[in-house]
């Protein structure tokens, strides 16, 4: 069993997109161990994403990151991580493939509406940094 952090973007919230997102995960035998909606501060966006600081995107995503809420999400199940990534779709929705979350709803790379864990040391810094009690 995995655990990965999962987090449904502004653009997505802002949509009324959450339930029909969380469905993929559920319907795909990924159980929710964690949730809550959270109104980033850009402190807590620059934090969160502090692996990508110096990288041309960085400020726009910090800034789109604290632009609305969000909900961050813990799925836990059997190769959870992968799972999820590919659930979710190439980071670009232009290059995701079709029946993925960012192909149906992603409407730019920075407004990719989904983000999730990347590796097991990812999902390790990542979970705790939003549900501590979960790490
Ligand atoms: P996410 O999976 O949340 O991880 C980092 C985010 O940076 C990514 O999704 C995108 O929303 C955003 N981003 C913006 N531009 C790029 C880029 N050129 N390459 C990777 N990520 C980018």
């Amino acid at each position: 069993m995995q655990r990965s952090l999962f987090i449904i973007k502004p653009d997505a919230v802002k949509r009324n997109l959450i339930g029909r997102i969380l469905s993929y995960m559920e319907a795909a035998d990924l159980t929710v161990v964690g949730l809550r909606m959270v109104d980033m501060t850009m402190e807590v966006a620059a934090g969160f994403y502090k692996v990508h600081e110096g990288k041309e995107f960085y400020d726009k995503l910090v800034e789109y990151m604290s632009s609305g809420r969000s909900v961050v999400v813990v799925l836990e199940g059997e190769d959870a991580i992968n799972r999820i990534r590919k659930i979710c779709g190439a980071t670009d929705p232009s290059k995701a493939d079709e029946g993925t979350i960012r192909a149906a709803f992603g409407i730019s790379i920075t407004m990719n509406s989904v983000h999730a864990s990347d590796s097991t040391e990812s999902a390790g810094q990542e979970v705790p940094y939003f549900f501590p009690d979960l790490g």
